[in-house]
């Protein structure tokens, strides 16, 4: 396909939707939203001119045969002279739940709205669900349910109408969508709140109904931005058990948070991701291994920890003695640990613990981010740059995009 025809056909689909946010944002009310959007319409004999009426049948068997629901190659985003996200290649597998990580400005939000279709990629494809994300952003769209970090949501609305609005936006029939935003307000704790506008809603409930917002057409992927950032801890935790029940029931999800406990106990995997490329990408025992090394044991003892390290000499390599403890990295706990102990106690040493210390996802992540500041300024060539050495295209560049 020529590069203009695509263009084109993005505008287009930006600008239907443009004009009915605005339509939406004038009116009182989804009904009178929806009535003027119909008549519009009619008059103009724009068929289809809304995405109110296109909901085109999604084949859900196809989300079992994909075996990436989220795949991105080599995507890169341009604005203007600066270049924002650079080569991000990423699989996620059906059901898997990925934690994208990194610092503020590293490319998060833009690499997820490109590949939730909201943003055009200056470079490299993408496809969820095996629809193209540009080709098929219409699709992509509808099987995506995305929580962004900024979620506009229509003010003088009231959460019902609100989201039954975007239930039919996503094909839903009203009964449906009334019946699902009743239950996804009661799960959330708004339902007490439904008489209200959404411009009453504090910064915490705003947030809930943008997540449900996502929700609503039950989508089998989620890109959650931030999704607990604005919230007290209570609430917090009702969006993590939601997470939870999503994981379980196999949704795939790409979740971007600044929350490390979050994203360790939620992610199947986790992504970290720096000046627009991925630096690190494995599970969390494989990036703490990788990383931090070998597990860390940590021997309390009833005296000095000198003498105990003289009795340990060769066999194992002590990191750091402490007063009454002695630290260490071993691989091989199961043999090294009892010749520990049965040395120490020939040498009448009492031993008083002997503990795996925990590792948290935050030291990781530190180490990497840290460890590649430190790579990036010891050599600028080291700085990230397209994969495949070819000179970075701009916003208007060429757009690979395959079928
Ligand atoms: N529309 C835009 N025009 C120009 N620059 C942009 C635009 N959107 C994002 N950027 C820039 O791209 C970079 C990446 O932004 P992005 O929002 O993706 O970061 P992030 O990783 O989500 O950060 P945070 O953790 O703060 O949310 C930033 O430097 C940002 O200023
Ligand atoms: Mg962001």
């Amino acid at each position: 396909m020529s590069i203009p025809r695509q263009g084109a056909l993005y505008h287009t689909a930006l600008l239907r939707g443009c004009i009915d946010i605005a339509i939406i944002d004038a009116c009182r009310s989804y009904a009178q939203a929806g009535i003027l959007i119909a008549v519009l319409c009619r008059c103009a004999r724009l068929k289809g001119a809304s995405v109110l009426h296109q909901a085109t049948p999604l084949h859900s068997d196809r989300f079992q045969t994909v075996s990436a629901m989220i795949e991105a190659r080599n995507l890169h985003k341009v604005f203007g002279a600066f270049h924002a996200v650079r080569g991000v290649t990423l699989d996620v597998a059906p059901g898997e739940v990925v934690a994208l990580l990194g610092p503020n400005g590293a490319g998060k939000t833009t690499t997820v709205r490109m590949l939730g279709a909201i943003l055009r990629p200056s470079d490299g494809y993408a496809r969820v669900a095996g629809y193209d994300v540009v080709e098929q952003a219409r699709e992509v769209r509808r099987v995506v349910g995305l929580l962004t970090e900024f979620p506009g949501l229509y003010l003088r609305m009231r959460p019902q109408e609100y989201l039954c609005f975007f239930g039919a936006l996503q094909g839903m029939s009203a009964s449906d969508s009334a019946r699902r935003a009743e239950q996804l307000l009661r799960q959330f704790g708004l339902w007490e709140a439904r008489d209200k506008r959404l411009d009453s809603f504090s910064k915490g409930m705003k947030q809930k109904i943008a997540l449900i917002r996502a929700l609503i057409h039950d989508p089998p992927v989620l890109y959650l931005d931030e999704p607990t950032t604005a919230m007290d801890p209570h609430s917090a935790r009702q969006v993590r058990d939601a997470m939870l029940e999503l994981r379980a029931a196999k949704r795939t999800i790409l979740l971007t948070t600044h929350n490390l406990t979050e994203a360790e106990e939620l992610a199947d995997r986790i992504a970290i991701i720096r000046n627009g490329s991925i630096v690190a990408e494995g599970t969390f025992a494989q990036l703490t291994r990788q990383f931090l090394g070998a597990p860390r044991w940590e021997l309390r003892l009833g005296t000095s920890a000198h003498r105990a390290a003289a009795a340990l000499d060769g066999l194992v390599q002590i990191e750091r003695i402490d007063h009454e403890s002695i630290y260490y990295h071993t691989d091989d706990a199961r043999h090294i640990n009892p010749q520990i102990v049965a040395r120490l106690s020939d040498a009448g040493i009492p031993v008083v613990a002997l503990n795996e210390l925990p590792r948290r996802l935050e030291d990781v992540y530190l180490e990497i981010v840290a460890g590649n500041e430190r790579a990036s300024a010891a050599s600028p060539a080291a700085r990230p740059a397209r994969r495949d050495g070819a000179p970075v295209s701009g916003e208007t560049a060429t757009l690979r995009v395959e079928g």
